[in-house]
């Protein structure tokens, strides 16, 4: 079988919170390392949602361009998937021209095909703001479910799929006031005409999980109705028409977004230099047969089980030199549902939210991904928790999993010089491990393909403790001194288990399947597949797999990422004794959340830092700390007296006559009781300490620009 995954496109307009990562990342991620270790042919994408209302908003709140706006954010969003292991093929975007010339086209065959209508039909406007007012410039009550506070594009609450002209009460989201109606040209997509046919198609689904198929088919019930694919806005894909009336206008997102699954695949293949691959992975009977599957979160459900379909249908059959094939339509869109933190709902505005790249600054990525699988809300909302996190990953992570590997790994090195020791006579319970670990791969296959990711995950820890209780019965301890051969099976056997934990553990934790593999000296490719350790195989010594998370470090975490009134509760909550000691402790937390507007700073700010070459003339130990050095630096025209934080990384002499890049005008600041008069700039990869040195010989005292 062939695969085409894909997770939902984040939109480029903010950081990826925990929630999104539960949500449509991660059991996407643990999905395709699954079918990859299968030896499956399939291909995963994803990609930045770069149009429509969400990016030009925000771009109006911050006062920047929408185009900054992309560009910052897809590259942050790339960045923080890569940390959080998250295996995409392909990570694009929807600026991509290829993306242009396929939504373009197709709009233009679902007008061939007869199944748009331009209309000239009464639009929301704003009389202040002077401009028409799309998707999420209104704001008003849900006429679906009475949810007030609404955005045009859906309704947050119940899901339902919205237009701003359908709000009850409505304002305009820039200024507040309230709207009139004015007349604009625009195209439209005659959803009735697909009504009975995505019908009978969804009805065919019984795979799909229950909770999807039944809010689609409640829709698709009510009917569908006629809905405007073009907006009034100058951010997005421009309509390929010249006609007047919708001249500088743009294609809905939600129209062309999800088309970027094709264009991004197309992309993704053609960087492979081959060209028309992306055809099998798309098109019905090309070669054999793919499915495709769309990883979303529940607010997407409308989007991609009635909408999307609609548009694969209307641009009718796609020809080649091969022939004319169908869209393949979606096999499947497993929708997650939404994770809360603390009990309450993730607030990007309010800044509630445990933000991904903030996370990885703090705790490993294999944590993350343990604790949101451990909780994901595959079924029902389920709550991130500060306790819970920590329980979990001590409890399961480090006490049953990590000890269990780290004692096989002992025995192994303690008694048998590091190797795989010799198997006996295998008694009942040898050959009942040698059967769990076959039933483990069986097991986790099945509720993966059935995206049961919590539980395929707990089934995974279920081999780690069996391995412990098998090794707690065996007492290798006690047995080395009276019985070497009955020693050599418990700890073979030991080893195999933890071998087939590195396969199965590495859909979901990719570091510790790799530390494992490490550990075990193996170099044979990963598969989905059990093949004992070889007898005589030399492993390496034990090391520790993963450390306990500590209170200090959530409390830490809590004061550093919180906004003021969350912190006072969460410390409320975990720490009642010391909350008000800690509240104190708060003084770098300013300064993280400038950062978090978006990272950037005006050029005059950054142009007000004055950075000159000097030349270090002299090193010595600061009085009163270990860590520090004193050091002197010849700027042209003065000597300045820095504190440096440099003694774990430089020796004295590798520093004395080095050139160096200052920081000239900071204000001075007293260090231990010494006044340090600037600061070095140096690269910090969080293990090693570079300085930044020119690298020609230059004046002393030159500016840096
Ligand atoms: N950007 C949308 C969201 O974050 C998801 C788009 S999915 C796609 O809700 F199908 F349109 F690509
Ligand atoms: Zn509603």
């Amino acid at each position: 079988m062939r695969y085409t995954v894909t997770s939902a496109l984040p939109y480029a307009n903010g950081p990826i919170h925990a929630g999104h990562l539960a949500g449509a990342y991660l059991p996407a991620d643990i999905f395709v390392r699954y079918l990859r270790l299968k030896g499956e042919d399939v291909v995963f994408i994803c990609g930045t949602d770069e149009h429509g209302t969400p990016i030009t908003f925000r771009a109006l709140k911050e006062g920047k361009s929408p185009r900054e706006i992309v560009d910052y954010y897809h590259e942050h969003i790339k960045t923080t998937f890569e940390r959080a292991k998250i295996s995409f093929d392909y990570f694009g975007r929807t600026e991509l021209p290829v993306h242009y010339r396929i939504s373009q086209e197709f709009f233009l065959k679902a007008l061939e095909n007869g199944y748009l209508v331009k209309k000239m039909e009464k639009q929301a406007y704003c009389e202040h703001d002077k401009m028409f007012l799309p998707d999420r410039y209104v704001i008003g009550t849900c006429p679906y479910c009475g949810a007030e506070e609404q955005r045009g594009d859906q309704c947050e609450v119940c899901g339902h799929p919205l237009t701003p002209e359908k709000l009850i009460n409505p304002r305009c989201n820039i200024c507040g006031g309230s709207i009139t109606f004015k007349d604009s040209a625009h195209y439209y997509i005659k959803m009735q005409e697909f009504q009975a046919r995505l019908k009978e198609w969804i009805e065919k689904n019984e795979h799909w999980k229950s909770n999807v198929r039944n809010t689609v088919l409640g829709w698709i019930n009510e009917g569908l109705e006629e809905r405007a694919i073009t907006r009034d806005l100058n951010w997005g894909i421009p309509v390929p028409l010249d006609e007047e009336d919708v001249k500088g206008k743009v294609l809905y997102v939600w129209f062309e977004a999800p088309i970027g699954y094709i264009s991004i695949t197309i992309e993704h293949f053609k960087r492979l230099g081959e060209q028309d691959k992306w055809k099998k992975h798309w098109l019905k009977g090309y070669d054999g047969e793919t499915r495709i599957i769309h990883f979303i979160g529940k607010d997407n459900i409308p989007f991609h089980a009635i909408f999307w379909p609609a548009f694969l249908l209307s641009y009718g059959e796609f020809k080649d030199e091969k022939g004319k094939f169908d869209w393949l339509l979606p096999y499947d869109v497993p929708a997650n549902e939404y994770l809360k933190l603390e009990g309450k709902k993730f607030s990007t505005s309010r800044n509630w939210a445990i933000w991904v790249h903030e996370f990885l600054d703090e705790f490993p990525a294999d944590y993350l991904r343990y604790y949101l699988t451990a909780i994901m809300p595959e079924t029902r909302d389920s709550d991130f928790n500060f306790a819970d996190f920590k329980s979990k990953i001590n409890d399961e992570l480090v006490n049953n999993l990590g000890n269990f590997v780290h004692r096989a790994l002992t025995f192994a090195n303690r008694y048998f010089d590091g190797k795989v020791p010799e198997r006996g006579e295998l008694d009942d319970l040898d050959k009942e491990a040698f059967e769990e670990i076959e039933r483990t791969f069986k097991d986790v296959s099945e509720l993966i393909l059935n995206y049961r990711f919590k539980d395929a995950l707990k089934r995974v820890m279920e081999l780690s403790a069996f391995g412990n209780r098998y090794f707690d019965y065996r007492k290798p301890w006690k047995t080395a001194k009276t019985d070497r051969a009955r020693t050599a099976t418990t700890v073979n056997v030991s080893l195999q288990i933890v071998k087939a934990l590195g396969i199965v553990l590495e859909p979901f934790l990719p570091d510790a399947s790799e530390k494992i593999w490490h550990l075990l000296n193996l170099e044979e490719v990963k598969v989905w597949r059990f093949r004992p350790l070889k007898e005589g195989h030399g492993v390496r010594k034990a090391e520790i797999l993963f450390r306990k998370v500590e209170d200090e470090q959530i409390k830490n975490y809590i004061i550093k990422y919180f906004p003021e009134n969350a912190v006072k509760d969460l410390l409320r909550k975990y720490f009642p004794r010391d909350y008000k000691e800690l509240l104190k402790g708060k003084k770098e937390k300013k300064k993280v959340e400038e950062e978090k507007t978006m990272g950037y700073i005006k050029f005059d700010e950054f142009a007000k830092v004055d950075l000159r070459v000097g030349k270090i003339v002299e090193v010595s130990d600061h009085p009163n700390a270990d860590k520090l050095y004193l050091v002197k630096v010849n700027l042209g025209d003065e000597v300045r007296q820095l504190v440096a934080g440099l003694k774990k990384y430089y020796k004295p002499e590798e520093l004395l006559n080095h050139y160096v890049i200052v920081v000239t005008n900071l204000e001075p600041k007293k260090l231990r009781g010494v006044e340090s008069q600037g600061m070095l700039l140096a690269a910090d990869d969080g293990e090693n300490v570079s300085l930044l040195l020119p690298d020609r010989e230059i004046k002393l005292g030159a500016r840096i620009r």
